[in-house]
């Protein structure tokens, strides 16, 4: 079975790995040639570690045999099962997932990894929808074993339990949702991170003890900020609007400290910086 994956930033990059590493032949796409490098960088870094530990059978380079890092979308015509997981854009993710339909054969399941974009509103750029439904990993995505799956009023019931089974094939342990607004995890979490948020703001406690509290008293692997921070602060942001957006209750709001540090490019771990500083913590 030949799946693709669109987009290779963290999220596209796991999931095509988590593939390979179960032996699919797998199409890694991204429209940036410089991304592509990166995300077979990641991929290896991953494999390698994954394989000292005994968790993955073959050699980095003999899984990496199994994919194709490419640039040119018509490649994946006789892919099996498509993932699109470019940027959380509906712009973006429609145009793409035209352009998926227009390329893969009518029967092919296509999924999103959207982390709240509506699955009903996203299939209607996909021809034959019945094929289409929402299929979100967690970061990070070779260790993390939910998958959401999410359908719209027009998936084919049996196209889920395909990729139920699929999933469980890969190690995974999937939940479903109905197509409601940050489905259940982001529903959930966001407004967690965004009391946090408020907390910081509001000066009740400092980052370190908020964090503190939700590892020791909770036992939850990171604290609430540490998480925004791994998440990313604009996936964030923009999730909580499209909460605030769909729902129109303020427990949702983005919190203006959140957008302060988005527009100074404070984005958490990946530029170096969010609500802790990681030059210098690690
Ligand atoms: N590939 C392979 N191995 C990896 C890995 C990867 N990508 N990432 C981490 N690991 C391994 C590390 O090598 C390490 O192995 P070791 O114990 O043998 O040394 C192990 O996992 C633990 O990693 P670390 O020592 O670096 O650090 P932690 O113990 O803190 O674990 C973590 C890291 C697994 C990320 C843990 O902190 C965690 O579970 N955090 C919460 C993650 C979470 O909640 N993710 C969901 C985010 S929400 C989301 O994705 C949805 C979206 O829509 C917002």
């Amino acid at each position: 079975m030949k799946v693709a994956v669109i987009g290779s930033g963290t999220m596209g990059t796991g999931i095509g790995q988590v593939f390979a590493q179960n032996g699919y032949e797998v199409y890694q796409v991204d429209f940036y040639t410089a991304q592509l490098e990166k995300s077979k960088d990641i991929m290896t870094k991953s494999l390698s570690k994954l394989h000292s530990k005994g968790l993955v059978d073959g050699s980095p380079e003999q899984i990496l045999k199994s994919v194709t890092f490419t640039d040119n979308i018509s490649q994946i015509h006789d892919a099996d099962m498509v993932m699109e997981a470019v940027f959380e854009k509906l712009e973006t993710k429609s145009d793409v997932l035209s352009r998926i339909s227009d390329t893969v054969n009518d029967k092919a399941i296509i999924g999103s990894n959207t982390s709240s974009i509506s699955i009903n509103k996203l299939s209607k750029f996909v021809k034959n929808p019945e094929r289409f439904l929402g299929v979100h990993f967690f970061n990070p995505v070779p260790i993390m074993k939910l998958v959401e799956l999410v359908t719209s009023e027009k998936t084919d019931p049996s196209k889920l339990s395909d990729v139920k089974k699929i999933l469980i094939g890969l190690g995974k342990d999937p939940v479903t949702s109905q197509d409601y607004p940050g489905f259940i995890s982001n529903r959930i979490l966001m407004p967690l991170i965004r009391e946090a948020i408020l907390v910081f703001e509001e000066h009740v406690s400092n980052a370190e003890d908020i964090d503190k509290t939700f590892r020791l008293g909770m036992n939850h692997p990171m604290g609430p900020l540490e998480l925004a921070d791994f998440i990313g602060l604009d996936v964030c942001q923009d999730i909580m609007e499209v909460l605030y957006t769909e729902y129109g209750d303020p427990r949702y709001k983005p919190p203006i400290a959140l957008r302060n540090l988005v527009l100074s490019g404070k984005l958490g771990r990946k530029s170096g910086s969010g609500f802790y500083d990681y030059e210098v913590k690690k």
